[in-house]
C-alpha cells in the first residue's frame, strides 16, 4: 500500500513529503522530479512567488544510485522565498510582528482560525496554501514513473477556464491531447494546459482583463488515462473503490469543489439503455464503443482510459478585495491583499494528473505485489494472459 504525508509551510524552511509502500529497483532521479516540479510552478495567470521559486528536489532517503531501495523515500523541497520570511515564520519563542487577522472568504483563515484558537491567521494560511502541492507532486511522479514501467499514462489538462470551454478533446487519445497542448502552448508562448487555439487567445484576454480588475478566475481540469488493466480496485469494501479514492484525492487539492466520471451529471438526462456501455466480444476480445462510464464500474477499472473531470474555484485572495470582520476589532473591513495566484487551473491540472497517478499506482500494487518491480512485471505479465484466456 502506498502511503504519504507532506508537511511544512508555504514561507517556512521548505516542504517535505514521506512516501512509503514504493517498490524497489524503481529508477528515480533527482531531474525527474525536479522536471515536475517546474510544471507544477507554471501557468498562465499565477503569481510573483513562482518567479522567486525553483524549485528543487533534495531526495533524503529510500533511493540509491539512482534505484528506489523499497525504504520510505523522502524528499524536501528548499522554500527560496523563506531567507524573506525567516523573521516572521520563525519557531523560536517570541510575538507575531504583524498579525494577520482578516479572515479571507473562500480561504482556510476563518474556520481554521476558530478550530485551532489562533488570531494570527498566519498559522492557518501556511499551511492551508496550495504551495503544499509540491510536495504531492513529487510523490505523483514517482507513481507516475511506476505507472510507466507498464505503459500507463495520465494525464490532466484543462477544458475550461472563466467559463470558456473547449471540448476539442473529444474523443481524442492522450497523445494527440498533448501534441494539441504543445501547439496551443508554442504559439501562445505561454502555459495553458490547454488544447484549443482559439479559444486559449480568448482565455488569455479574459485572464490579463480580469488581473486589471483585480479579481481571480476558477476552471475546469480533465483527467484521462491510456488503457487500463481491468480489475483495478474493488467492489468489496467501501475503502477500496477506486473512483472513490480517486474522489476523495481530487477533492483534496486546494481549490477543488466537484468531480464527475465520464458521463458524471449528463447521467441524470438519459434512461439506462442510451448510457451504458454496452460490451462486444470479437478476435479473443471484450470491448465497448463508448466509455460514458469513465473506465470505472463498481469501484473497479473496466478496462477503458479512466475520464474525469473536476471543477477548480477561483483563488480567494482577491485584490480587490472582499468584505470580512477583523476577528480581534470586530469591524467590517475589506480583506487585504497579500501576493496571489490571479488563475492556477493549468496548476491545478497537473496536480490532479498526479493525485489520480497515486490513487492508480496504489491500485496496481495491491493487485501485483509491493516489493520488487522485477517481480510485479512477472505478475502483471500472467495477469494479462489469464485476461487473454478468460
Ligand atoms: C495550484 C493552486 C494554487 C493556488 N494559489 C492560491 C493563491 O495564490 N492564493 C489563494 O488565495 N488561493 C490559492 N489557491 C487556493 C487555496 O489554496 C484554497 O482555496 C484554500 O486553501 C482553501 O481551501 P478550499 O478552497 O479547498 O476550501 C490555490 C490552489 C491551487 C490548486
Amino acid at each position: 500500500m502506498i502511503r504519504y504525508l507532506t508537511a511544512g509551510e508555504s514561507h517556512g524552511k521548505g516542504l517535505s513529503v514521506i512516501i512509503d509502500g514504493i517498490p524497489s529497483n524503481l529508477e528515480i532521479s533527482k531531474e525527474y522530479l525536479d522536471f515536475y516540479l517546474s510544471e507544477r510552478q507554471k501557468g498562465y495567470g499565477r503569481g510573483k512567488r513562482q518567479q522567486i521559486e525553483k524549485d528543487d528536489a533534495e531526495i533524503i532517503s529510500g533511493i540509491r544510485y539512482g534505484k528506489t531501495t523499497g525504504a520510505p523515500v523522502c524528499v524536501f523541497i528548499k522554500n527560496k522565498d523563506y531567507e524573506n520570511w525567516k523573521d516572521i515564520i520563525k519557531s523560536e519563542k517570541g510575538e507575531p510582528e504583524n498579525e494577520f487577522n482578516i479572515p479571507r472568504p473562500g480561504h482556510a483563515d476563518f474556520a481554521g482560525g476558530i478550530k485551532y484558537n489562533q488570531y494570527d491567521l498566519r498559522n492557518i494560511l501556511e499551511r492551508a496554501s496550495a504551495r503544499e502541492t509540491a510536495a504531492r507532486v513529487v510523490a505523483g511522479a514517482i507513481c507516475k514513473k511506476i505507472l510507466s514501467e507498464f505503459d500507463i499514462d495520465v494525464l490532466g489538462y484543462v477544458i475550461n477556464i472563466g467559463g470558456i470551454s473547449t471540448d476539442s478533446d473529444k474523443n481524442l487519445t492522450i497523445e494527440k491531447i498533448k501534441s494539441k497542448i504543445n501547439q496551443v502552448e508554442s504559439k501562445i508562448n505561454g502555459d495553458l494546459r490547454f488544447p484549443d487555439f482559439e479559444k486559449a487567445k480568448k482565455i488569455i484576454n479574459l485572464i490579463e482583463n480580469v488581473k486589471k480588475e483585480g479579481d481571480t478566475l476558477g476552471g475546469i481540469v480533465k483527467v484521462i488515462t491510456s488503457k487500463l488493466p481491468v480489475g483495478l480496485g474493488s467492489y468489496v469494501q467501501w475503502d477500496k473503490k477506486l473512483d472513490a479514492n480517486i474522489a476523495k484525492a481530487i477533492l483534496s487539492i486546494q481549490a477543488f469543489k466537484g468531480i464527475e466520471f465520464g458521463a458524471g451529471f449528463s447521467y441524470s438526462h438519459y434512461k439506462g439503455s442510451q448510457i451504458h456501455d454496452e460490451i462486444y466480444y470479437s478476435k479473443g476480445k471484450f470491448f465497448r464503443k463508448t466509455n460514458n462510464a469513465g473506465g470505472i464500474e463498481g469501484g473497479m477499472t473496466n478496462g477503458e482510459p479512466i475520464i474525469l473531470t473536476a471543477v477548480v474555484k477561483p483563488i480567494s485572495t482577491v485584490l480587490k478585495g472582499l468584505y470580512s470582520v477583523n476577528i480581534r476589532t470586530k469591524q467590517k473591513v475589506k480583506t487585504k491583499y497579500e501576493r496571489s495566484d490571479f488563475c492556477a487551473v493549468p496548476s491545478a491540472a497537473l496536480i490532479a494528473e498526479m493525485v489520480v497517478a497515486i490513487e492508480i499506482a496504489n491500485a496496481f500494487l495491491e493487485k501485483f505485489g509491493n516489493d520488487d518491480l522485477g517481480a510485479i512485471k512477472e505478475n502483471y505479465k500472467n495477469y494479462l494472459k489469464y485476461i487473454k484466456k478468460y
